[in-house]
């Protein structure tokens, strides 16, 4: 893990953000670099751009900056989002670990014309395994905790926070349920959001093209 490396895969990003584009502001500590160069290159070359964020930090950050925000009611389509990754193997990716953020990165990423993501090479795998972080309603979490284990997860644990169970920015409780090996991502990414009471999960199966800083 390595802020330069997060930085340079940020900054190649931008080259796909043009004037006047709606683009998706993903969360975590890449995105918040390329949130950061979006902000100086917008207010540099006037571009125009309308920003929709994946979360509350995302949507202050890019704020901050000057960059004008909107949400769906106020546009037809996003043109570019670009997000971060915990693990990408080949296309597929877990997401949600840095900020909790995936039920409004999925609703923005899986709408984008064009899906960016930005990481570090120390998030490129050799296989397809890992802790899948999972949006549960808080009336039902604990029964979503232990049909995850039914389902096959190795652990399932309610992520915490000071004070008590971690809340995302939709009010609900996240179980971070480890994986040791995902055959069919495809296949858990619709099981798992199947679950009565989950909102959404952290495997992302969308094509995507992914730009790696330090390589
Ligand atoms: C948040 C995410 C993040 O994009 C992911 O966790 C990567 O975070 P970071 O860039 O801090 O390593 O999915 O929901």
């Amino acid at each position: 893990m390595n802020d330069t490396d997060k930085e340079a895969a940020a900054r190649k990003a931008l080259r796909y953000v043009k004037s006047g584009m709606t683009v998706g502001l993903g969360t975590g500590s890449t995105s918040a670099f390329f949130i950061r160069l979006l902000g100086e290159k917008n207010k540099r070359k006037n571009l125009g751009l309308k920003c929709i964020a994946t979360s509350v930090t995302s949507e202050r950050l890019a704020t901050e900056l000057g960059l004008s925000l909107v949400s769906f009611e106020q546009i037809n389509q996003i043109d570019v989002a670009v997000d971060g990754a915990d693990v990408i193997f080949g296309k597929l990716l877990i997401k949600g670990l840095g900020g909790g953020a995936i039920a409004r990165e999925k609703a923005v990423d899986y709408r984008a014309k064009k899906f960016i993501v930005i990481a570090d090479k120390s998030k490129v795998k050799d296989k397809f395994a890992g802790t899948v972080p999972v949006e549960a309603i808080p009336f039902c979490s604990e029964a979503v905790r232990r049909e995850l284990l039914f389902m096959g997860a190795e652990r399932a644990e309610f992520r915490m926070q000071e004070g008590g169970k971690f809340i995302t920015d939709n009010k609900n409780h996240m179980v971070d349920a480890y994986f040791p090996e995902i055959k069919n991502a495809k296949r858990l990414e619709r099981e798992l959001n199947n679950i009565p009471g989950v909102l959404e999960n952290g495997i992302f199966t969308r094509n995507c093209k992914v730009i790696l800083g330090g390589v």
